[in-house]
């Protein structure tokens, strides 16, 4: 699916992490894909991440869920919030509204993330570390976007929200359903509901943080080293004076360290198996009962498509003999007779096969292995 009048190169030129955009009604058709009363029902749901957001008498209230059903009709004429994570992994027409967003990398994309307000509600104005897309859905919301923050910008004291104590909005919008904001990292956002029923899809993207990196990067490393890897110096010289840490003793401790860290082709490797760690791990269920290549060949045969499970995570990276598949913190490493399927079901949240060609034994085997991690399967099975 493709925006209508949307150039996507000149929007990642002037706008994607750089300045907010309004895109006004992108869509061919649109159509809210979730009643306001289901995203209630998932937020009842034990394993859904819910928050509510409340402002009571001025003060704002924050809420974590599962909530009891008889919360949204005790709820009344308040000004409030509802806000669901991961959408996207139980609802497929909300995966769908990733779909115009490729353009950016899976690996950069967090989730869909859906809010339902009441007339007034809101979050507060606040700026978050990541770029997202707030997709209006249903109802009318007023946007008011300010300047860059940064860690030294004042918070109000709050113990578990995030709030700015002085918010000076540069730019106003009204959502109608379709509309779009795109808002960058840390740009100071704040949306109002115009009226009930509310409902904002935020498609979220990550970006790890240099220390997140560095943290785990490093503590894959050390997991890796061995004792007995240790500085030496059969050819030890005698020198002036016992005291100093010669140069040369110096050079060989740092390169110990940077020839750790700077393994480009190890790093790659951990990497993909960091970042396609899924989110919400308990959502990927191995199967009942795992099937014989024979069985794979009919279904596949037979034109049956193999989906994706929306809470799994693929990536690939390339390398010198073919690429390295990387599903749900899982390395694959793949070979010319695997790769043609790798790139589509990373490319694809479903795959089919031509009838008319049979499937590789090789890919048969990797078809299974993800079958059996539960990161694929067939729609009959869902
Ligand atoms: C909302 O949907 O109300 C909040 C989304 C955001 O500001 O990031
Ligand atoms: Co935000």
């Amino acid at each position: 699916m493709q925006f209508k009048n949307f150039d996507v190169d000149h929007f990642l030129r002037e706008h994607w992490q750089k300045q907010p955009l309004l895109i006004r009604n992108p869509w061919v058709e649109w159509t809210n894909p979730l009643e306001p009363d289901e995203l209630a029902g998932l937020a009842c749901e034990d394993g859904v991440e819910a928050r509510m957001v409340k402002l009571d008498r001025a003060r704002w209230k924050l809420e974590d869920g599962p909530f009891p059903e008889e919360k949204f009709a005790k709820l009344g004429a308040k000004r409030w919030t509802l806000l669901v994570q991961a959408v996207d992994q139980l609802v497929p027409q909300v995966a769908a509204l990733i779909e115009p967003f490729r353009f950016v990398p899976n690996w950069r994309i967090d989730d869909v993330m859906v809010s339902y307000a009441t007339d007034g509600g809101g979050v507060g104005p606040h700026f978050d570390q990541y770029d997202v897309f707030l997709v209006q859905g249903l109802g009318r919301r007023r946007w008011q976007v300010g300047p860059l923050c940064d860690a030294q910008t004042e918070l109000l004291p709050h113990d578990d929200l995030r709030l700015l104590a002085n918010f000076q909005p540069t730019a106003e919008w009204v959502l109608e359903p379709g509309d779009i904001l795109y808002v960058p990292p840390r740009f100071a956002h704040d949306g109002v509901a115009l009226g009930d029923d509310c409902m904002t899809y935020s498609i979220g993207f990550r970006a790890p943080s240099r220390s997140e990196l560095v943290s785990n990067w490093c503590d894959h490393v050390l997991a890796e080293l061995d004792d007995d890897d240790r500085y030496a110096d059969p050819d030890l010289a005698r020198q002036a004076n016992p005291g100093e840490i010669a140069p040369a003793a110096l050079d060989q401790l740092h390169a110990m360290v940077s020839e750790a860290l700077l393994d480009r082709a190890g790093f790659a490797r951990w990497f993909g198996q960091y970042t396609s760690t899924p989110k919400y791990p308990d959502a990927i269920g191995e199967p009942d009962e795992p099937l014989t290549a024979d069985q794979f060949r009919t279904r596949l045969a037979a034109g049956e498509p193999l989906h994706r499970n929306p809470a799994s995570r693929f990536a690939f990276i390339r390398n010198a003999a073919s690429l390295t598949l990387f599903v749900d913190g899982e390395n694959l490493d793949c070979t010319p007779d695997t790769t043609p399927f790798a790139e589509t079901l990373c490319g694809n949240d479903q795959v089919t096969f031509n009838p008319a060609e049979p499937v590789n034994a090789a890919t048969i085997a990797l078809i299974a292995a993800l079958y059996d991690m539960g990161s694929v399967g067939f729609e009959s099975e869902d």
